[in-house]
């Protein structure tokens, strides 16, 4: 019989009473992830002081520099806060207008292919399909291209590349621990050194009809903010262009201002064929990405009859359209793209002395508007047995990110690089605010000479809970 009786209530959540969200979280979900975090003390719960600033359990202040890059306004800023109750007021239209009209998703699509047209004018008559995440955006694309050009079956992406974790995403980012247990996967990929372009130039030469389309990070967020040479995705496109075979920029975590521009891949002489977003255009509330292509690419995979030929149930929700509208809006109203490339201009001088100053710790730093890495010496320089060397070179960015945490910065790791920890702070984050960040991240490099001096820092009892975790 089903219980009459759920064991939590929404009413108990917020009046705070449910308990040990550490042990909630365990028992039913990803708990070694949440143990794993729990045990260097950076899980949180946290509590938001106002959209830039947190306070964990013990009372400590943190500056909110997480988020994964999803976080454009910080937390519940009350503009979009004011905007949403607004809206649950007053909207009278289906949540989910699947298969009827919706002037939230007419007009986001609208709104998103001017702002785009507005730098790649080639793109005034694009379309956007949308969905839930990062991932799905890139499905997306992956089968316009393929609808587009259906003889070519490979794709070409690149070392250290992150494009999301569900199967064909998967595909595309190259990384032993996320991929080996599904092989074979699908589509076939070709993956080449980021950055080098007559590797690119020798695969098309040597046969381009196979090759569907380039998928290219404008800059590799996961892969620890790596910036290609200069002149690098002009060329890639030119390239591209010469040979028929399609471009399909991922700015997921690049685009809308989080790394300076409105499009990282136009802003660098790019003229991609299909764009994706995701992270920012939810305000950090809701999930939500977009796949931009050009009519013709569009209308390949959603033609006439067959437009529902790939769909998703919540995709172009109302909710998540009238918010990602609002966000797109703030961003352009408050000129967020031109903030972060100033901030991040500031940040990236700070992060440049600290690892002059530095050198036993840091081991290079990288940035882009508000996108920063720190990528760390190596803990041990030898094999540790029964750990993989992935989980050794980890434990550097996991020791630097308790230890910044402990000096009041949320900071987030790299999902595609190891030994690299990374900073993805609010694009509105008050000046005063960034200073002090950077303070603080100067004050915690000066008290931890080198990642070993981190380890050993870290108490006993953590230390052996931490190598059962490792240990399995
Ligand atoms: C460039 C890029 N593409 C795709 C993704 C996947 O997005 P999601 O995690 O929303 O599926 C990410 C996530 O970090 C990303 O940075």
């Amino acid at each position: 019989m089903a219980p009459t009786r759920l064991p939590h209530s929404t009413s108990e959540l917020l009046r705070g009473q449910v308990g040990d969200a550490l042990d909630l979280e365990t028992r039913h979900g990803n708990g070694d992830l949440m143990r794993v975090l729990d045990i260097l003390g950076i899980a949180g719960p946290f509590k938001v002081l106002n959209p830039w600033e947190l306070e964990d359990q013990e009372g400590r202040h943190l500056i909110h520099a997480g988020g994964y890059a999803a976080m454009p306004f910080g937390e519940a800023y009350p503009p979009l806060l004011d905007f949403v109750r607004e809206y649950l007021v007053n909207n009278h239209q289906l949540g989910l207008p699947q298969q009827s009209l919706s002037e939230w998703r007419g007009a986001l699509a609208a709104n998103l292919v001017a702002l785009l047209t507005s730098v790649a004018p080639s793109h005034a008559d694009s379309h956007a399909y949308f969905g839930n995440s990062g991932a799905e955006a890139i499905e997306a694309a992956l089968k316009m291209a393929r609808a587009t050009r259906p003889k070519a079956e490979q794709f070409i992406n690149f070392e250290h590349a992150y494009h999301g974790k569900t199967h064909g995403a998967l595909a595309l980012t190259p990384n032993e621990e996320y991929q080996a247990p599904f092989r074979p996967l699908a589509p076939d990929v070709r993956t080449l050194p980021y950055g080098d372009i007559d590797a690119l130039e020798n695969v098309l030469q040597r046969g381009a009809d196979r090759i569907c389309a380039i998928v290219i990070e404008p800059i590799q967020g996961e892969g620890g903010v790596i910036l290609p040479p200069a002149g690098y995705l002009r060329q890639v496109g030119e390239l591209a262009r010469k040979h028929g075979v399609l471009v399909i920029a991922d700015e997921i975590q690049t685009g809308l201002g989080r790394t300076g521009p409105w499009f990282a891949s136009v802003a660098a002489g790019m003229d991609p064929d299909i764009i994706t977003l995701a992270k920012p255009l939810g305000g950090g509330i809701v999930p939500v990405s977009a796949t931009i292509a050009r009519r013709s690419i569009y209308k390949a995979l959603l033609p006439g009859l067959a437009s529902k030929r790939h769909s998703t149930t919540f995709g172009g929700g109302s909710f998540a359209m009238a918010v990602a509208l609002k966000s797109l809006e703030l961003l352009v109203n408050e000129g967020l793209p031109e903030r972060s490339a100033t901030s991040g201009r500031y940040g990236l001088d700070r992060l440049t002395a600290m690892a002059k100053r530095f050198p036993g710790l840091v081991d290079s730093v990288r940035g882009a508007g508000m996108l920063f890495a720190v990528s760390l010496k190596p803990v041990v320089g030898f094999k540790v047995p029964g750990v993989s060397e992935e989980d050794v070179q980890t434990l550097a960015a996991a020791l630097f990110l308790r230890e910044l945490h402990q000096g009041g910065v949320h900071g987030c790791y790299s999902t595609n690089a190891s030994r690299t920890a990374r900073l993805t702070p609010p694009l509105n984050q008050p000046q005063e605010t960034l200073v002090e960040m950077f303070d603080r991240v100067e004050a915690v490099m000066a008290k931890n000479p080198t990642p070993l001096a981190m380890l050993k820092k870290l108490p006993l009892p953590r230390m052996l809970k931490l190598a059962r975790v490792a240990l399995g």
